[in-house]
């Protein structure tokens, strides 16, 4: 991650390992031949050539458990560049779920920590997953009082001001800000919104950070990118569901751009796609953009 003059990385999603049966889902889910999934996004990852690292939006297993735990492992561990997890909703069902990830997978964080920050001459990436109740990494498959702690705010706060003279900084947590508009799923009303509240404190820490540009989000499992001033709010579909989809972001010294790109026709079993939903791969506005500083 210390190249000066750019950088990518892979942004992906809501993989929901060991779920059987699945439950919610957009598209329909191939979790279990995910290893034919991440054998495409390999090979995509070694012809590309310049790929750093692999951030996971969260919900990379369906529920927490060793067993799962592992399975995410191997499932990752034959990529050629380090996967960097935000813990979602369904990694955090059980109360000792945060300890149970850090002794298992240390890997996937960065100094032992769920909340971490990943930095090179270029930008800065501060991962931060949400709390979805009031006992901290913890979700009870039922309520979505998504928040922050005090401590997880004045943190980020801090740590935005320190990199503010990077180029870009990246704010990624597994809920996501904004619903999807009625212009790209042609519904009356906009879909699968998120609380004010938490939709507030995102927007006022924005206000206060010029170079945050991009706020990753997850969760709902379909593509939405939108810009509200001076950033941009991004969320990815399931890298486990059709069609198989991952964002691609390249950052340089003169912009920063993001694109979707598909494995569809790179894996090798046929995959069912439900064409009444086509929204949730989202118009090209809602699939890539670029903006030069
Ligand atoms: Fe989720």
């Amino acid at each position: 991650m210390n190249r000066l003059n750019s950088s990518e990385f892979i942004y992906l999603t809501d993989t929901h390992l060991g779920a059987d049966p699945i439950g919610y889902y957009q598209q329909y889910s191939y979790n279990k031949s995910f290893t034919e999934i991440i054998a495409a996004l390999k090979t995509w990852i070694i012809d590309n050539g310049n790929i750093d690292f692999i951030l996971h939006g969260g919900d990379i297993i369906d529920q927490t458990s060793e067993a799962n735990i592992d399975l995410a492992k191997k499932e990752f561990s034959d990529l050629p560049v380090p996967l960097y997890l935000c813990l979602g909703n369904h990694d955090l069902t059980a109360i000792n779920s945060l300890n149970t990830w850090l002794v298992n997978a240390e890997n996937f964080f960065m100094d032992n920590k769920p909340c971490f920050c990943l930095e090179n001459d270029l930008y800065a990436v501060h991962v931060m997953p949400s709390y979805w109740c009031e006992t901290p990494y913890y979700w009870d498959r039922e309520e979505q009082n998504v928040n922050f702690s005090d401590e997880q705010i004045q943190s980020l706060e801090k740590n935005l001001l320190k990199y503010s003279d990077k180029k870009v900084q990246i704010l990624l947590t597994h809920s996501p800000v904004f619903g999807l508009s009625a212009e790209q799923t042609g519904f009356d009303e906009p879909y699968h919104e998120t609380k004010e509240k938490y939709v507030d404190i995102i927007l006022e820490i924005v206000k206060r950070h010029s170079s945050l540009k991009v706020v990753l989000g997850a969760h709902n499992h379909m593509n939405m990118h939108l810009q509200r001033s001076n950033t941009h709010f991004v969320t990815a579909s399931s890298f486990s569901e059709t069609p198989f989809e991952f964002k691609h972001f390249k950052i340089n010294e003169n912009g920063i751009s993001m694109s979707t790109i598909s494995l569809l026709k790179n894996i090798n079993f046929i995959a069912d796609y439900d064409f009444n939903k086509t929204y949730v791969q989202g118009r090209p506005c809602d699939r890539a953009f670029e903006e030069m500083f």
